[in-house]
């Protein structure tokens, strides 16, 4: 990202994600509100705390594109807990999971686990992500 067109195209395409994201949330919390029904609800919720995560992590990365951010030992140390702390957790609701959706039978809580349970698995590889990413961190700079 040295180009400064490059890096103009890039913040374009954030800030037009961010906007996608606002889009969604917008919305469904429009229709949520049309609604009493939990299950309607959850259907509906799942998309748009998903979109508020997206565009959480957006703006910082966003944020992070007007300054140099550095990495202290102590930030390290904070990851190195999370990933230690959280690792086995996410394993653990993995194989929860699973099972939970093999119990179930209804068509929409299904659905709904079947989508939780790919969250856990991504949940679960972001760990290992992140072990890995930490060799970068420890470099000092993003
Ligand atoms: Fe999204
Ligand atoms: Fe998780």
């Amino acid at each position: 990202m040295t180009l400064p067109e490059n890096r103009k195209k890039f913040e374009d395409l954030v800030n037009k994600w961010i906007i996608l994201e606002e889009g969604t949330i917008k919305e469904a919390n429009k229709l949520t509100g049309n609604s009493k029904n939990p299950m309607v609800n959850a259907i509906i919720d799942l998309l748009r705390m998903d979109s508020e995560k997206h565009r959480h992590i957006l703006q910082a990365i966003q944020k992070s594109m007007h300054t140099t951010v550095t990495f202290s030992t102590d930030d390290l140390k904070v990851v190195d807990t999370f990933v230690e702390k959280h690792m086995l957790l996410e394993k653990n609701a993995v194989e929860t999971a699973e099972q939970a959706l093999e119990m179930s039978s209804l068509p929409i809580p299904r659905l709904l686990l079947s989508h939780l349970l790919n969250d856990e698995k991504s949940h679960d590889a972001y760990m290992s992500e992140l072990n890995d990413i930490k060799i970068y961190m420890a470099k000092g700079t993003d």
